[in-house]
């Protein structure tokens, strides 16, 4: 099983940004969390992290017939995208949204999610763990 595990804005700073809320572990850190949770599950990752909305979107398209599922964090853009949702639709690829910090307990603009809709599932406020969460999630969608 082949999942892509993409990442939006701000995400590559983490350990810099807001650690009172993200924490203080860097992106190479959630890198290797992922990595760990996916040999356990013998399951094959690959990461792409961007600020970029449209570069998100080029990104799942080039997973089409590659990957068997997409692990989705788009951080700022899940409050506003609907390019994400609809790339994700387009491809039909399996995919979970990931959240680091518990959105439902934020601000009311972090309420909306685009994305949500096109996702078999939603992990959110389990820090770099829900990423792992997510990877179970897809597996057990894939293994039926
Ligand atoms: C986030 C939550 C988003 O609201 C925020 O814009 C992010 C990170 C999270 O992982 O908790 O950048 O997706």
């Amino acid at each position: 099983m082949k999942i892509l595990v993409i990442n939006g804005p701000n995400l590559n700073m983490l350990g810099i940004r807001e650690p009172e809320i993200y924490g203080s572990a860097t992106y190479d850190d959630l890198l290797d969390t992922v990595r760990r949770g996916a040999d356990g599950l013998g399951m094959e990752v690959d990461f792409f992290q961007s600020n970029h909305e449209g570069a998100l979107v080029d990104e799942i398209q080039r997973a089409y017939g590659v990957y068997d599922g997409i692990v989705i964090n788009p951080a700022a853009y899940t409050h506003t995208s609907v390019a994400l949702l609809d790339a994700i639709k387009a491809v039909g690829i399996p995919a979970v949204e990931v959240h680091i910090s518990d959105v439902r307990e934020r601000e009311d603009f972090r309420q909306v999610s685009y994305v949500r809709k096109g996702c078999i599932g939603t992990v959110m406020g389990e820090g770099f763990d829900g990423y792992v969460h997510a990877l179970r999630i897809l597996k057990e969608h894939m293994e039926g």
